[in-house]
């Protein structure tokens, strides 16, 4: 980026900006108003699995704080706001009674955004499962695709007045593959065909979801992915072999079901016996190809892989990550407090790859972009993150140049309005643009809430035109 440049990005007329959120990393109360536990409150309570025994009991207390919150995303002046219903808050056990207290409080929420001039954007699964259902075989078994159908007619029953934007499930790479076969995220499992069939299941999820979406008049339905730009660590036929696996396990396994109508070509040269596909029926690609009004997409960094050995000899314990690839990283850039590196470049080169590979692709939303830092409050009461708006205004960059190249992008969402609960690895990764002080919940908005109030602030009709 040169000196000259402006420094906002600029977007066609119509472009949505937001923010988001996910339940379990915001809301704590935990055990209030008859909400059941999840997996990650099983797996964060359990010794060992999250950094510092950090669980979200109480995470930004956004439960009991949401009406300050809403004041915080009125004064950014965002169009929509992305947040996540807690399976376990509507339906403690998973499938049953409606819990109508749970639903009060997103009842709650919606009005309040709405009373703000900010139109929700509800994901229904943001990985919180209910450990009932887990107990029962979790995402291994389709019996939990079809009560997450019971459960999002409950919340379209009650909030389909008022939500315009449905997202079904949030990264399902991470519920089943992060989930079931690394172990790295709830339940904490390492499965081979199992994790397989969690990723058919989720996906059948989301097609029965639509369908309940559909039923109920939603207007605009969607999926949230985390595809990823992969490179070949270098053109031997080993490195290429392993890009070809990556593409499977982090692409193919979504995008192919979704939007091509068929299962991944590359999954028996990836998985071997593992891919039994005892878990798939007839008429399962029709359920789970049904036309969406927009796909979802979170961007953080781009990928480059190896071809390695197996690490675990024995077929029938090998998970189904360890398909002989590993990441390195061969950009000399910066890096962010995850170790992701800052590549802006990637994120138009994703963007406008996807668009050829699949021309029919519905428009694009933005419904993660943002950064990891370490962040200080300085003596003046302000934190200076001045690395997260530097990487805010380049992936805008990317993402407004991907747009120049006839990709159709329709909204952006910055991960994340607060400081929250980052999953295994806890409280010590801050992505918010508000900070939380975790011991008095104060929220204070960092440098970069200031940037992004200003970028869509020069969007709005009454702003001076800028320059390209
Ligand atoms: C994504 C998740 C989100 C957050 C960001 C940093 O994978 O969807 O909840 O943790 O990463």
């Amino acid at each position: 980026m040169t000196a000259a440049s402006p420094a906002f990005p600029v977007f066609p007329p119509g472009f949505t900006f937001g923010t988001a959120t996910a339940s379990y990393q915001i809301e704590g109360a935990h055990d209030e108003d008859g909400r059941g536990p999840s997996i990650w409150d099983t797996f964060s309570h359990t010794p060992g699995r999250t950094q510092g025994g950090a669980t979200g009991d109480v995470a930004c207390d956004h439960y009991h704080r949401y009406p300050e919150d809403v004041a915080l995303l009125r004064e950014l002046g965002v169009d929509s706001y992305r947040f996540s219903v807690a399976w376990p808050r509507v339906q403690p056990l998973g499938s049953g009674p409606v819990n109508e207290k749970g639903l009060d409080f997103y009842d709650r929420l919606t009005d309040s955004l709405l009373d703000a001039g900010i139109s929700p954007a509800v994901t229904l699964y943001h990985w919180d499962l209910p450990q009932a259902l887990e107990d029962r075989g979790g995402w291994r078994v389709r019996e939990t695709a079809e009560h997450f159908a019971e459960y999002t007619r409950a919340v379209v029953d009650r909030l389909g007045d008022r939500v315009g934007r449905w997202i079904t499930l949030n990264e399902p790479y991470c519920s089943s593959f992060v989930g079931y076969a690394e172990g790295r995220h709830a339940p904490g499992a390492r499965e081979g065909t199992a994790a397989l069939a969690t990723a058919h299941h989720l996906l059948l999820a989301h097609g029965y979801a639509v369908k309940a979406l559909r039923e109920a008049g939603a207007r605009e339905i969607g999926i949230t992915l985390n595809l990823d730009r992969i490179e070949a660590a270098s053109s031997s036929a080993a490195d290429l072999g392993a890009l070809r696996r990556a593409e499977t396990l982090h692409n193919e396994v979504w995008t192919q079901p979704l939007f091509a109508g068929r299962y991944p070509e590359a999954e028996a040269e990836t998985w071997g016996a593992l891919a039994d596909g005892s878990y798939r029926q007839d008429g399962d690609l029709e359920i789970i190809g049904a036309p969406l009004d927009f796909v979802g997409l979170n961007f953080y960094r781009p990928l480059t892989v190896k071809d390695a050995p197996h690490t675990e000899p024995d077929p029938l314990l090998r998970t189904a990550t360890d398909i002989g690839v590993v990441e390195t990283d061969p950009y000399g850039t910066r890096h962010t407090t995850m170790g992701w590196p800052v590549v802006p470049e990637a994120f138009t080169d994703l963007l406008v790859d996807l668009t050829a590979r699949h021309p029919d692709l519905p428009p694009i939303h933005i419904t993660e972009n943002g950064s990891a830092e370490a962040d200080t409050v300085s003596p003046d009461g302000a934190v200076h993150d001045a690395e997260r708006v530097t990487y805010l205004q380049d992936h805008l960059r990317a993402l407004s140049a991907a747009v120049d190249a006839g990709v159709d992008v329709r909204g952006y969402y910055v991960w994340s309005l607060l400081d929250n609960f980052e999953w295994a690895r806890g409280y010590g990764q801050r992505f918010g643009i508000v900070r939380v002080d975790y011991d008095t919940q104060e929220r204070t908005p960092k440098d970069s809430y200031h940037w992004f109030r200003g970028l869509i602030a020069s969007h709005r009709a009454d702003a001076p035109v800028q320059e390209h």
